[in-house]
């Protein structure tokens, strides 16, 4: 059981590794030698990481990759994509290709509006209050207007302020509903700062509000924060093609091949389970291209399923139909992106990352990320329905395997090769490296 501290956060990060080398690992110095070893020797660099969080004590490393040959829009990108799954940038490379002899992929923004409340409790009369925000809201706008002013000049700002009277669910519950455009920012912080501007601007202006009674003066701020909830932030991605374009297989014709396609995003429609995974495969592309960006992956994986339920059940985020001899297969999601501010101009990897994206502003970077999740989507959709899902995958994890057996490079050539005509399952990879190293 780890024993409790106090000032830990004060210590030097050498002094934090002996802490913990003394109390979780008896002291044992190659329990801590990984944590150096992942140290960088560019003094500058690893400060510049230690000092992104509290109590860093080495690096964690993901794979910095990147998927060649999408054309989105008539463009063409190589999309960096950070994440450890095997297969993940393999199947997006795939389906990048796939789609790239078929007319490419077609993104679009639908909005860009984000949301943000001041939650409070008032237990005056409802109509007082409403009064009372109508009256305020220029003098609502007006306290916030120095935050406001550059992200205006950047053709953003607070939108509109909302008051939401939630009374019905919960006692004495109302809400400012606000809506902000953001530019190329993903925002937090501006939204943050403007609700938390506009909460002390509603309390104060109550306390001097004359047509208040005494009990309608009180108004209790419980808290103001943006929601990542954000399907006013919404982009749509495409690819289409004549059905008979779609690859066919020695069993399946390319139109059985459509017609089961669309079956496999129907079931993710209307059977949870399914949806769910059918998501998660989305998301692996689209966190690997947020994270690879320095956005905040947890934010857009939060709206991301929550627009998946908001009818009330989980579903797809993709779409199959075949019209006229076309198969057309889209996804609409929302992601809260950005192109300036947090890691974007600070993390030397983001800043590739975004360069090799040729800069994009928000727009663009959502259009690529939406892509990015239909690809992937579209790869697992491709295996699960053709050849399952395990034959690539394991392909991929077979150097996983080989690494966790240290294999030498001798070794890794000779079962690779035997591997591209043999299943790949754990055992067989382990009975094989046996019977190499005994022979
Ligand atoms: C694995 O990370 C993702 C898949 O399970 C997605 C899917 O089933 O659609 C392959």
């Amino acid at each position: 059981m780890s024993p409790l501290v106090s000032g830990f956060s004060k210590l030097s990060k050498t002094d934090k590794i002996k802490w913990l080398a003394t109390h979780h690992f008896n002291n044992d110095p190659t329990a801590t030698a990984v944590l150096t070893t992942y140290w960088n020797s560019d003094e500058k660099l690893q400060r510049l990481h230690d000092e992104f969080t509290e109590n860093t004590i080495s690096n964690y490393y993901l794979p910095f990759s990147v998927a060649p040959n999408f054309v989105i829009n008539g463009k063409t990108y190589t999309i960096p994509m950070a994440i450890e799954e095997s297969s993940v940038v393999a199947a997006a490379s795939k389906a990048a290709k796939f789609w790239q002899k078929r007319g490419g992929f077609t993104a679009k923004v639908l909005s860009t509006t984000k949301v943000g409340q001041v939650h409070f409790l008032f237990t005056g009369v409802p109509d007082h209050l409403l009064q009372f925000f109508t009256e305020i809201e220029p003098v609502l706008r007006a306290s916030v207007s120095h935050i406001t002013k550059n992200m205006e000049k950047r053709g953003g700002g607070l939108k509109s302020i909302e008051l939401r009277d939630k009374t019905a669910q919960l006692d004495s519950y109302y809400q400012l509903h606000c809506t902000f455009e953001t530019a190329d920012a993903m925002g937090a912080n501006f939204i943050n700062s403007t609700l938390e501007q506009l909460a002390k601007t509603l309390v104060t202006e109550a306390k001097h509000y004359e047509h208040f009674s005494i009990s309608d003066k009180h108004i209790e701020i419980l808290m103001s924060i943006l929601s990542n909830y954000v399907p006013e932030c919404l982009v749509k991605a495409t690819v289409s093609c004549k059905i008979d374009e779609l690859e066919s297989t020695a069993t399946l014709s390319a139109e059985a091949y459509a017609k089961k396609f669309i079956r496999a995003i129907q079931i993710a429609n209307i059977e949870p389970y399914r949806a769910v995974t059918h998501n998660k495969g989305i998301m692996n592309g689209i966190d690997a291209v947020v994270l690879a960006t320095g956005n905040d992956f947890r934010a857009v994986e939060a709206g991301a399923h929550a627009y998946a339920s908001r009818k009330g059940t989980y579903t797809s985020l993709t779409h199959a139909e075949i019209k006229d001899d076309t198969f057309t297969f889209s996804i609409e999601v929302p992601l809260a992106l950005g192109t300036v501010g947090g890691l974007t101009n600070l993390h030397p990897l983001v800043k590739f990352a975004l360069q090799l994206l040729d800069t994009p502003n928000a727009t663009k970077l959502m259009e690529i990320t939406a892509v990015a999740g239909l690809a992937q989507n579209f790869a697992a959709v491709n295996s699960l329905i053709t050849t399952g899902i395990q034959q690539g995958h394991m392909k991929m994890h077979l150097m996983n395997i080989l690494n966790q057996f240290e294999a030498t490079a001798h070794e890794k050539a000779k079962l690779i090769k035997y591997f591209e005509t043999n299943t790949v399952t754990h055992n067989e990879v382990v009975t094989q490296i046996e019977k190499l190293r005994t022979s």
